[in-house]
Parts: C-alpha cells; sequence; structure tokens
C-alpha cells in the first residue's frame, strides 16, 4: 500500500456519492477559487474541541452534536439561525443541569450540504433525472436544470457557512447565551406538559444559584464567555473538503479547515475508498458512523488507519444501529475497541437507524423508537464497562411535523402539517427539549453524572 498522502491523494481511489458535473472546466475554477478563499475554523479551535473530546471519552464531558440532517442555502436567514441556536443552547443547559457535567456542543451547521443518496437517479412519472444530492451540489427541484450539478453551489455553500458561522460567533460573543437575559429562556413548549414544569423550575433554581453566586463574589457572572459552539458536517463532497484543507503557520500536517468537526457518513466508510483516505491524512478530530453489518474487524481496521498514533480525542464513533438491532450490533464492538485499548468516544445516533416510510410514503422517525435506541445505548455501554459520551441528533428549532410522537403526540395524519426536510425527518423543538430531559436523567441513571 502507498502511504504517502496528500490532500489530493483521495483521487486515486474509488470516491463514491460524488457528483458527476458536465464542465470539468467550470469545476476546476470553481474549486480554484475556493482554494483561495479564507478558511471558516482555526486550528487552534480544532485543538481545543479535539482536547474536550477526549474529556468526554474519559466521561468528564459530553457531546451534543446536532442540527439539520441538510442544512439549505434558503434556510440562512436570521430567525432560522437564531431558533437552531436557541434550542442547542438549552438542551446543553438542560443537560448541564441534570448532569452537572460540562457539555460540548457541536452544530451539524455552517456546512451540512451534502448528502449521500441511496441511488443516483429519482424516477418519477417515467422521467429520470439525477437524485438531489444536497444544496451545495443541485437543486430539489425536479426537472432537468435544477438537478444538474452546478459547480458555483460549492461557493455559495461556502458563503453562507461563513454567512452562519459570522452570525453564530457573533451572537455568542454579544451574550445570546447569557443566562441574565430572560428572552433566550423563553419556553415555546406545551405549558401544561410535565416537561415545561420541569424546565421552568430548572431555569429558576439556575437564577437562584446564579444571584447567590453573584452577591457571593460580589460581581456579576457572565455565563457566555463560557459558551462555545463548534460546527460538524458530514466530509462527503471531497473536491469541497481538498479545497480547505491547509497547512497552518508554526503546526505540522494539514486541517481542514472548513469544519471543526468533519465525519465520515455510513456509506462512505470503505476501508480502501477515497473517503477514507482523505480522512487519514487530516489533523481534525474525526467522526465515523457505525451500523448494522459493520463487524469488528471492520471498525479497528477503520479507527488504526484513521488514528494510528492512538491518539486520545482524534476519533468520535457515532453509532446508529435502530433500536431494533443496537442490542445484538453494540456489545461485540464495544468488546473489540476494549480488547485493543483504542481511544475513542463513544456517542449514540438514535436517528438513522429508525427511519421508516409512513402507508402513504412519508419518511418519518418514532419518538418511541428514538427514546428506546438511546436509553439502550448508555444501558449496554454501562453494562459492558465503556461511557457513552454523547449524542449526535437531527433537529431544528422550529415547530416542524416530522417525526411522530412526543409530548404533543404528533401522529402520522399529523406530518403534512409542517413537514419541510428535503431528505430526513428532524426533531421538532418540543421533541428536542423533550428528549434532553430524558438524556439528562439517563446519564445519572447510568452513573455517567
Ligand atoms: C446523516 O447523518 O445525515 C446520515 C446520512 O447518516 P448516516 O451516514 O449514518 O446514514
Ligand atoms: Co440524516
Amino acid at each position: 500500500m502507498n502511504n504517502h498522502w496528500t490532500p489530493s491523494s483521495w483521487q486515486k481511489k474509488i470516491a463514491t456519492q460524488q457528483p458527476v458535473y458536465q464542465d470539468q472546466a467550470q469545476l476546476d475554477d470553481a474549486l480554484r477559487r475556493l482554494t483561495k478563499l479564507p478558511p471558516l475554523v482555526t486550528s487552534w479551535e480544532i485543538e481545543n474541541l479535539k482536547e474536550q473530546l477526549a474529556e468526554a471519552a474519559a466521561g468528564n464531558a459530553f457531546l451534543i452534536q446536532a442540527g439539520d440532517c441538510s442544512e439549505s442555502l434558503e434556510d440562512c436567514e436570521t430567525d432560522a439561525i437564531v431558533r437552531n441556536l436557541k434550542v442547542l443552547i438549552q438542551m446543553s443547559f438542560i443537560l448541564i443541569y441534570g448532569s452537572m457535567k460540562k457539555v460540548i456542543r457541536v452544530g451539524r451547521i455552517a456546512g451540512q450540504y451534502a448528502k449521500p443518496r441511496s441511488a443516483d437517479t429519482e424516477t418519477r412519472e417515467g422521467v429520470t433525472l439525477p437524485v438531489y444530492r444536497g444544496d451545495i451540489v443541485n437543486r430539489s427541484g425536479f426537472n432537468e436544470k435544477d438537478r444538474q450539478p452546478d459547480p458555483e453551489l460549492l461557493l455559495r455553500g461556502y458563503e453562507r457557512a461563513a454567512l452562519t458561522l459570522n452570525f453564530i460567533r457573533g451572537l455568542i460573543s454579544g451574550g445570546f447565551a447569557d443566562l441574565h437575559h430572560p428572552e433566550n429562556w423563553d419556553l415555546d413548549f406545551a405549558s401544561d406538559s410535565p416537561r415545561s414544569r420541569q424546565y421552568h423550575k430548572m431555569v429558576d433554581s439556575i437564577n437562584e444559584s446564579m444571584h447567590f453566586m453573584e452577591a457571593v463574589l460580589g460581581a456579576t457572572m457572565r455565563e457566555s464567555r463560557g459558551v462555545e459552539i463548534f460546527t460538524s458536517h458530514e466530509a462527503l463532497h471531497l473536491s469541497y473538503e481538498q479545497a480547505q484543507t491547509r497547512h497552518v503557520p508554526r503546526r505540522e500536517g494539514w486541517y481542514n479547515l472548513s469544519t471543526h468537526l468533519p465525519w465520515i457518513g455510513f456509506r462512505t466508510r470503505a476501508i480502501d475508498g477515497a473517503h477514507v483516505e482523505y480522512f487519514r491524512g487530516i489533523v481534525n478530530p474525526v467522526g465515523i458512523k457505525v451500523g448494522p453489518g459493520m463487524e469488528a474487524g471492520e471498525l479497528i481496521r477503520l479507527v488504526d488507519t484513521l488514528n494510528p498514533s492512538n491518539e486520545q480525542g482524534k476519533i468520535t464513533l457515532i453509532h446508529r444501529f435502530g433500536a431494533e438491532q443496537i442490542a445484538d450490533c453494540l456489545p461485540p464492538l464495544i468488546e473489540a475497541v476494549k480488547d485493543r485499548q483504542l481511544n475513542v468516544l463513544w456517542t449514540s445516533d438514535p436517528m438513522h437507524g429508525n427511519t421508516y416510510s409512513t402507508s402513504t410514503g412519508v419518511k418519518t422517525r418514532s419518538f418511541d423508537q428514538i427514546i428506546s435506541e438511546l436509553k439502550q445505548a448508555f444501558q449496554i455501554h454501562g453494562a459492558n464497562g465503556s461511557i457513552l459520551g454523547g449524542v449526535h441528533l437531527e433537529m431544528t428549532g422550529d415547530n416542524v411535523t416530522e417525526c411522530v410522537g412526543g409530548a404533543g403526540k404528533l401522529a402520522e395524519p399529523d406530518l403534512h402539517r409542517a413537514y419541510k426536510s428535503a431528505v430526513d425527518p428532524r426533531l421538532n423543538y418540543d421533541q428536542a427539549i423533550e428528549l434532553s430531559f430524558t438524556i439528562a436523567e439517563q446519564m445519572k441513571a447510568n452513573g455517567s453524572a
């Protein structure tokens, strides 16, 4: 095997899930411009996150990685960003309050624009077109023009990611997450539900403790200084990722500066494939989706390839088996990782193994199945002497109707009311807040708090 790595060495391997562009010169031109643009994140932020992920692997912190299945260029607007940030911060406070543990917040945000698909084409009423692969590649409308991969969208995606991140950074440093601003605590949540009462009790209790501490210290506590938000996306479109992969002065190695935490999707994990080749050369911490059919041997080879020095904080395993399969699939993998003493952070994605279609063909997930997989994940790690150090969720701050169940008792006939996702169904605001309480309870119940 040729071990020499460069940001483009993946091009010698088989790259699945890549769009086919009609005009190579146009693509090259877009990539050339992308290569010159400034980075979206910095190497010190990346190193900071890696250290924190190592803490989570050791059980001293907890990762919440959450956001849209697929961001859209159109949704890069003020209110949507504020709502998504708000729910992420509120969820993190619920976890901190419930577990008394540090929480690491990572959005599926500012770059989650490329989607793996199960087929290259889509056929409707006898017409076959290229499949929609995410807003950085093509458009979701079902017509020839929209479905043609457009290299200019790579730049539009990069720009939207930059705008999103710029706004998030401004909000955070401007005090958006400051506990003194009650408007940030407003819960637009079914006010008669027990979770709502629990939430308000928590807010009162935090306020009391804060005022107590301020009286003791004689100073105002500014929580916002401590709130960090990191970004992540599936590094699927390898030319895009390569264009943002850089050397940084006074540091060794190559950083992917388009995001803090890129991950390898379940469909692109082939050990001899282009994605693994790309990932093995970057310094960033990386996520690996782990699901049914992945044998212990395959997982070990993947982790060894991506982290030959067994560096702490480098690997986050994101398992997504589904509520029906986790009990059979997860224990042998935990055993193998323990056996080899590999340093990994285990996290649970209770979304991607629980997707199904209703009888009318609507893609959904059941809140109960999601809760079931999460509870099993905590229990299985506890019983096998391992640590579940995080969760990976698809959610939004909007009140969409994409997943069934939860306190609002959404049923299948309700799904059409506000189904907005172009790809996978997300938890809505209420469901995300409700789930956070369950996570906090599980952290306590399973001794990880
Ligand atoms: C995703 O996270 O949106 C996704 C496609 O997941 P997976 O690779 O686990 O199927
Ligand atoms: Co998804």
